[in-house]
């Protein structure tokens, strides 16, 4: 099939365009590179350098790419940025979210891969979180992604196009070739890996009085390549849908850096620090809906295999992508 992978040089984007080609896909990777590499998209997907907010280019580039589906990646992600400035999680996730959703339209489009987030459920009900489970964001990032669920909803009613809302839990991870490289970094396992690195002294353990078993927050960390192969189900679905991605199984901070000790052979030493303004307490997947009706089969499950992959990857790539 033709891919059209809207932030294709991103994190998971860059990933999931490399998983698409291994199984024998043509990748077109469209991304403004304001978060993204330019090292970061494979070098045999075709690259169309633009940012999402250019309405025109991205009409033209489906009218012209003949595409059959189109992954969305593209987006800003980090929630304590978006209490400080809605504008640009609505003005980008949302708002040039619909540029694209217009141009799936224009350029014929049959289905559309959207990235959504655990976020969109906000201080949940229920642990694990299911599908059914209320969405309650409490934050503009959870609430520009599970707006855009919504335009999906009416775009499939009204224009026919087909989607899937994967709601990803903590991506971790590497493959082969592409990792996390974010700058400022904020996420646990890159900072808990710089410490192994000697770029940073310890690691800051946001709180250790929640209601988890040792007190820190449990996550439920998914391997890239595990959401690569769900998008790539999730592309040639029969029906729309929505769908948890998690492995189930919720880990600690302190059991992160128990298995990345372990893993790198560092102590890491860690420090307990404040809590982090609107961190739940717990937030696991179930994913058996997606097991059931994408038969999606994730391989990468322990936390050392996630952890490892990493370490590789930051091992050939002491300093992300930059030269
Ligand atoms: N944490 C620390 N110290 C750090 C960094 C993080 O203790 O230096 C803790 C956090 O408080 C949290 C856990 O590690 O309890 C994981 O934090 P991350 O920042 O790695 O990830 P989040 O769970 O905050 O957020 C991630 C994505 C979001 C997404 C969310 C959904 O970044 O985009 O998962 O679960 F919405």
């Amino acid at each position: 099939m033709k891919v059209l992978v809207c932030g294709g040089a991103g994190y998971i984007g860059s990933a999931c365009a490399e998983y698409l080609i291994d199984n024998g896909h043509q990748v077109t990777v469209f991304d403004s590179l304001v978060t993204g590499h330019r090292d970061a998209v494979d070098p045999r997907a075709e690259f169309v350098h633009g940012d999402l907010a250019d309405r025109d280019l991205i009409i033209d580039t489906c009218r012209k790419g003949g595409f059959d589906s189109i992954m969305h990646f593209a987006a800003f992600s980090l929630v304590g940025e978006s209490m400080q400035n809605p504008s640009k999680y609505f003005r980008n996730n949302l708002a040039n979210g619909i540029n694209l959703a217009d141009a799936a339209v224009e350029g014929g489009v049959k289905s559309i891969v959207f990235s959504s987030t655990a976020a969109t459920f906000g201080q949940p009900e229920e642990s694990p979180i299911r599908e059914t489970t209320e969405q309650n964001p409490i934050n503009p990032y959870g609430e520009s992604k599970l707006c855009f669920e919504k335009v999906l909803k009416w775009y499939n009613v009204i224009h026919r196009i087909k989607y899937a809302a994967l709601r990803y839990f903590n991506a971790a991870g590497a493959s082969g070739n592409f990792g996390e490289d974010h700058n400022p970094e904020s996420h646990l396992i890159p900072l808990i890996l710089q410490v192994a690195q000697g770029k940073r002294e310890k690691i800051m353990i946001f709180g250790d009085d929640y209601n988890t078993t040792d007190g820190t927050c449990v996550r439920d960390y998914i391997h890239i390549l595990d959401l690569a192969q769900a998008h790539m189900l999730a592309m040639t679905a029969p029906e729309s849908g929505h769908y948890n991605l998690g492995t189930g199984n919720g880990l600690s901070v302190e059991e992160i850096i128990d298995a990345a000790r372990e893993v790198t052979g560092h102590p890491i030493p860690a420090e307990v620090a404040p809590r982090r303004a609107g961190d739940p307490d717990t937030l696991v997947a179930c994913s058996d809906r997606a097991k059931a009706m994408l038969g999606w089969k994730p391989q990468f499950e322990s936390a050392h295999t996630i952890i490892d992959s990493a370490w590789k990857w930051i091992q050939k790539h002491p300093d992300g992508y930059a030269k």
